[in-house]
């Protein structure tokens, strides 16, 4: 029983409804027969979706923690120019509540309405008929729930990453999100990197040749933040580390590696597999600082490998107990070039193979295809980036300023909705995996048959 309450978990509770879980308790292969039971079909009409043009996107934010605080801080220039206002806070805490409103006030002359009164007063934020966005900042289990409340109200919305936490979940995003059309957006917010955009830059322009290899990671030690006893509220977050053991964090390694891929754009992954280290690093500095969480089963270091329909693979890391430098990868291997990330490299091969001299471009070399190959947004937005609320060098807020400006405009946005379920989905295939001795899962076809075309992406202008 206590392994298919661990699967309801994953997968969710509906993989049962026709098959008894005694019908497959001791099948090896019980992982891919509960992964069909979810599946729902995908029409794929949010590719390239565009509502109607907003002059002033007035937001709800649910969740005034961390997260909450810096992107409301993003904001601030659309709040002051008029084409973005804060509508309404959620929290269950009042002094973020307070805080909130207190920096707000700075900026915008209309007071939000507060919502904290119970964990489910942030319904009544939905429910408000001034909110056409819903900004979702809260714990991981909570993100799927009110996206698909957003939605059900007639809500546009944008959840922080991951967009959902089990299986089922991602098909009821898509689902829900196809009915109702409504924006559903993950703010992947690496996406909007310098660096990730450089890359992706240099593969439109032919760069790389063909792509044969894509690699991935979070690596980031945590470990202060996930033991310290008021950096996350309650300590949601190592409590997911005492539940689940596979990739947790896919998507900020994963998104630019999808953009870089055409993943649901030209290619599709096609299955996946996933293998977790042994558990010691967050474990044995929790014990030092005399902390007890109980066992915390999620290995130190994840690797989930996948394979696309055109044949590419991407190794997926995941590292958020061992003290080192942060990393994400960001490698890509193509028929002419290489890029490693952290720091960033390139080598650029020759016509005929060598025998010596594989070396990465020096600076020189290195900046000429930096200046050559700057990506359109960050031409026109790296220096307002800069100039004012940068957000992780800058990222954070070009990636708030798209979502504003797009639907602004009515433009479709950067991220839709089937990117962010794909991108969060490898979260329970990798923990389902990593129970089934590494056996490989097909990848759902959440977005159907139209990852086969190619859509327009970072839309500027009608
Ligand atoms: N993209 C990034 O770079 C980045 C960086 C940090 C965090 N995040 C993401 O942001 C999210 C929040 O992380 P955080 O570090 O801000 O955590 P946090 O604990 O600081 O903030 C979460 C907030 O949600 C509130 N909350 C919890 N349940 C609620 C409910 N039912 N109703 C209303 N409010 C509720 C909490 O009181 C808290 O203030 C996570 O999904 C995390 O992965 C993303």
């Amino acid at each position: 029983m206590n392994r298919k309450r661990f699967l309801e978990t994953i997968i969710g509770a509906s993989a049962f409804a026709s098959l008894p879980y005694s019908a497959i308790a001791n099948d090896p292969l019980a992982a891919r027969h509960l992964l069909k039971e979810v599946e729902k079909s995908a029409d794929g009409s949010m590719v390239g979706f565009a509502a109607e043009p907003i002059a002033k996107v007035r937001i709800g934010i649910i969740g005034m923690g961390n997260r909450g605080s810096s992107l409301l801080e993003m904001l601030q220039l659309m709040i002051e120019n008029g084409s973005a206002e804060i509508a309404a806070f959620a929290d269950i805490n009042p002094e973020k509540l307070t805080k909130a409103t207190e920096k707000l006030n700075q900026w915008q002359k209309s007071k939000p309405k507060i919502y904290g009164k119970t964990e489910r007063d942030w319904e009544n934020l939905v429910k408000q008929d001034d909110v056409d966005l819903v900004l979702v900042t809260t714990p991981w289990e909570w993100h799927t729930e009110m996206a698909l409340f957003a939605m059900n109200n007639g809500k546009h919305v944008a959840t922080e990453v991951p967009m959902s936490y089990s299986m089922s979940d991602c098909w009821e995003i898509i689902a829900t999100a196809e009915r109702t059309k409504k924006h559903c957006i993950m703010l992947e917010n690496c996406c909007y990197n310098e660096e990730e955009l450089f890359v992706l830059k240099m593969i439109e322009d032919g760069v790389f040749g063909d792509i044969t290899h894509c690699e991935g990671a979070y690596l980031h030690d945590l470990r202060a933040h996930m033991l310290d006893d008021t950096y996350y509220e309650n300590q949601w977050r190592i409590m997911h580390h005492v539940a689940r053991d596979g990739n947790l964090y896919t998507t900020h390694g994963l998104g630019p590696i999808s953009f870089y891929l055409g993943i649901g754009n030209g290619d599709r992954f096609e299955y996946l597999t996933s293998m977790s280290s042994r558990e010691l690093n967050l474990s044995q500095t929790a014990q030092r600082m005399g902390k007890d969480f109980g066992k915390i089963v999620c290995g130190d270091m994840n690797s989930t490998m996948m394979k696309t329909n055109k044949g590419k693979t991407v190794l997926l890391q995941f590292d958020t107990h061992t003290g080192r430098p942060y990393s994400r990868i960001n490698k890509v291997v193509g028929t002419k070039a290489v890029h490693d990330g952290y720091p960033s490299r390139l080598f650029i091969d020759s016509e005929e193979p060598v025998f010596w001299g594989h070396k990465w471009l020096d600076e020189e070399g290195y900046s000429s295809y930096k200046k050559k190959h700057v990506h359109p947004v960050i031409g026109r937005l790296k220096e307002v980036s800069q100039s004012f609320k940068q957000g992780h060098g800058g990222m954070d807020f070009i990636m708030m300023f798209r979502l504003i400006e797009c639907l602004n405009k009515g433009l479709p946005l950067d991220i839709n909705v089937y990117e962010s379920v794909i991108w969060s989905a490898v979260t329970p295939l990798s923990v389902l995996s990593v129970a089934s001795d590494s056996l490989p899962l097909p990848f759902p076809k959440f977005t159907g048959d139209a990852w086969k075309k190619n859509e327009a992406k970072w839309v500027e202008s009608k």
